[in-house]
């Protein structure tokens, strides 16, 4: 059995101009979605794959995350004199006690590569998770669970990806891959191909398990694409000398970067919600032609 992955890496530096001005002064992963932000939902993914480590890297407005995950001694105490158990409960069980946060500033957003390199001092020399917040994936078994068994069987760096329209490769890395037994091998890795170029249509989103060479590579790059320091690029490097794996995941993904993907997220977990279920339901009703 290889390392055990431990640690998870939230970059939440971005400036995430899509939701201005939402973002403007506030992380876009505080979004929430029904009632829990982004990153809660983020969290709680890396928790149950095991994780015991959330290392954020956070960048400007930084505050909002970190007193997510902190200790509320006000809250709590007006919870108790009001005698709200359920919800001082809440408050209290963000994450469970084995778990530990560490917060890494960002100092500029030089981009994804940078921001998962500025985590190297946390990592160390063991392989880790990285969670794209914004991607929220909505799966029976989550996502990166499902990712950390595929790397139990093979000890490589494991890639959540996704098929997109064809027409939208210019938003993401995407892959070309060649069979592994049961698997499939990245063979190339490109950073927002134009659909001309693309190799294919399957697309990596938000979810990595790499071995610490990804920071070799990460500190040598240099600027690619939109003069950012990009993590693609960087996994280029790594599958020429390791296997890296593309993992299909069993899920739903929303793209709650984009106005149109959260607000999905929205409905659908809307309609989920043992509080909010039935009334949105009839609501929708009301509004279909
Ligand atoms: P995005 O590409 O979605 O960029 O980053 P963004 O800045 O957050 O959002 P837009 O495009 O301006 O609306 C992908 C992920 O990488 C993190 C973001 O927080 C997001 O989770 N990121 C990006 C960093 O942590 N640091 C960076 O320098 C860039």
């Amino acid at each position: 059995m290889p390392q055990a992955i431990k640690k998870a890496v939230f970059p939440v530096a971005g400036m995430g101009t899509r939701f201005l001005p939402a973002t403007k002064a506030s992380p876009k992963e505080m979004l929430p979605i029904v009632d829990k932000p982004l990153i809660q939902y983020a969290v709680e993914e890396a928790v149950a794959a095991g994780c015991t480590e959330l290392i954020f890297i956070t960048g400007r407005n930084k505050r909002s995350i970190e007193d997510h995950f902190d200790k509320a001694y006000e809250l709590e105490n007006e919870l108790t004199i009001r005698n709200k158990e359920k919800l001082l409960s809440v408050a209290q069980n963000i994450v469970p006690s084995n778990v530990a946060c560490i917060f890494i500033r960002q100092t500029e957003a030089l981009g994804l590569g940078h921001a998962v390199l500025c985590a190297k001092p946390a990592v160390g020399d063991e392989p880790f998770a990285v969670i794209l917040a914004d991607d929220l994936i909505d799966a029976p078994k989550g996502a990166l669970k499902q990712m950390i068994e595929v790397y139990n069987q093979t000890g490589t760096s494991v890639l959540g990806v996704e098929e997109v329209e064809h027409s939208q490769t210019g938003s993401y890395g995407i892959v070309e891959t060649g069979e592994l037994d049961d698997k499939q091998r990245i063979v190339n890795i490109i950073e927002k191909p134009h659909p001309d170029i693309a190799p294919s249509n399957l697309a990596v989103v938000g979810r990595y398990i790499l071995t610490p060479r990804i920071f070799e590579f990460l500190s040598t790059i240099g600027r690619g694409a939109g003069g950012e320091i990009q993590l693609t690029d960087a996994i280029a490097r790594l599958l020429k000398y390791e296997t890296v794996i593309a993992y299909p995941f069993d899920g739903k993904r929303y793209d709650c970067g984009s106005k149109i993907g959260y607000l999905q997220a929205t409905v659908d977990l809307g309609l989920k919600h043992p509080e909010t279920g039935e009334a949105l339901r009839n609501y929708l009703r009301t509004l279909v032609l």
